[in-house]
């Protein structure tokens, strides 16, 4: 069976880019794939975090992933924190990384520029998100268009691996949905959308009230020529809002184009579309809210299951590097 893993950071609230980006595609994949998913809190330290706020993070990031439709009965969600063969991992993929492979990874570029403290963890990065996947023997893995060339250096530090020391791991391959990959930022839409937006208008929020929510969408940047045309060069505000809507009705953006001859009805339809795929996952997240203690014992199940796999792969990985095995 096709092996899948994927991963999101618990660091400010999920948005509706990693929701068509990545999440509802977990939630699909689940049903063919024997489908891991992590709650990447070790991702997260890279930069300084507040303990409490974390801990809670980690936990309804968890509860969200389970309202969006990821079930336990099929897929593994646990925690990265939890099972400690990716720390395991990590270290050797950073031995296995170039400086210059690091040095090039735009995410690194442009989280680290212009920052008053770039932790070393922002830097090996990548090395860690290697990890995650190899240790899974990952066949593909669900992201969005921003993680390629993450994606790239996992395939490259895998190849490298196996010609060095035998063929030890999977050679991973990102799955890249054609509508979504890549939401933009409402009000500055050649930016993607990100949870570290200079405006909360925007980007739009999971669990973001509904009425907020269409009114965000209807005061969204266009431009002043008013033909509807997917175009995301010359027209990025208005091919963000057909692919939004695009991704919420399963259709595609480009054709989408031919039913609007005015931004006010487009705008209007995109509301009603996002608004109609956030309602059930916003109940499900409230029903969630009355029983804590379940999202903890989903968490422990799926890291027991994630080690049994992880550990493996981890003591298969030490042998071809020679490393002594402990009696
Ligand atoms: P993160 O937490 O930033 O984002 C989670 C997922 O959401 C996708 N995404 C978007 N998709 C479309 N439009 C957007 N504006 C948008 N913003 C985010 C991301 O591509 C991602 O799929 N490094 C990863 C987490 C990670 C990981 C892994 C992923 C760690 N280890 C192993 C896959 C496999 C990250 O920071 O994602």
């Amino acid at each position: 069976m096709t092996r899948v893993f994927s991963g999101i950071q618990p660091t400010g609230e999920v948005h509706l880019g990693n929701l068509l980006g990545a999440l509802r595609n977990w939630v699909r994949d689940q049903h063919t794939a024997d489908s891991l998913y992590c709650v990447v809190d070790l991702h997260a330290l890279t930069v300084p975090q507040d303990p409490v706020e974390l801990r809670s993070t980690t936990r309804q990031l968890a509860q969200l992933l389970l309202a969006v439709g990821i079930d336990p009965a099929v897929a593994t969600l646990f925690v990265q924190s939890h099972v400690d063969e990716h720390t395991g991992l990590a270290w050797i993929m950073e031995c296995t990384a170039a400086v210059g492979e690091l040095r090039r990874m735009t995410q690194f570029k442009d989280k680290s520029d212009g920052a008053s403290f770039v932790s070393g963890g922002l830097f090996t990065y990548p090395a860690l998100m290697a990890a995650d996947i190899l240790l899974y023997d990952t066949d593909h893995v669900p992201v969005g268009d921003d993680q390629r060339q993450h994606l790239e250096l996992t395939r490259d530090l895998a190849i490298r691996f196996n010609n060095r020391y035998g063929d030890t791991f999977i050679v991973p391959e990102a799955t890249i949905p054609p509508v979504g990959a890549r939401i933009m930022d409402l009000q500055q839409p050649t930016r993607k959308m990100s949870k570290s937006a200079d405006s909360p208008q925007g980007t739009i929020g999971v669990l973001e009230d509904l009425g907020a929510v269409a009114k965000k969408i209807k005061r969204a940047v266009t431009d002043t020529d008013n033909e509807v045309r997917f175009d995301t060069d010359a027209k990025p505000g208005v091919s963000n809002l057909l692919s939004i809507l695009g991704a919420c009705t399963d259709r595609d953006p480009a054709s989408l184009a031919d039913d609007y001859t005015q931004y006010g009805p487009l705008k209007a339809d995109a509301a009603d579309a996002v608004c109609a795929v956030l309602e059930p996952i916003q109940a499900r997240y409230a029903e969630l809210d009355a029983d804590p203690g379940a999202v903890d014992d989903i968490l422990s199940g799926g890291a027991a299951k994630a080690r049994a796999v992880a550990g493996p792969t981890l003591a298969r990985a030490r042998e071809a590097l020679g490393l002594l095995p402990a009696r």
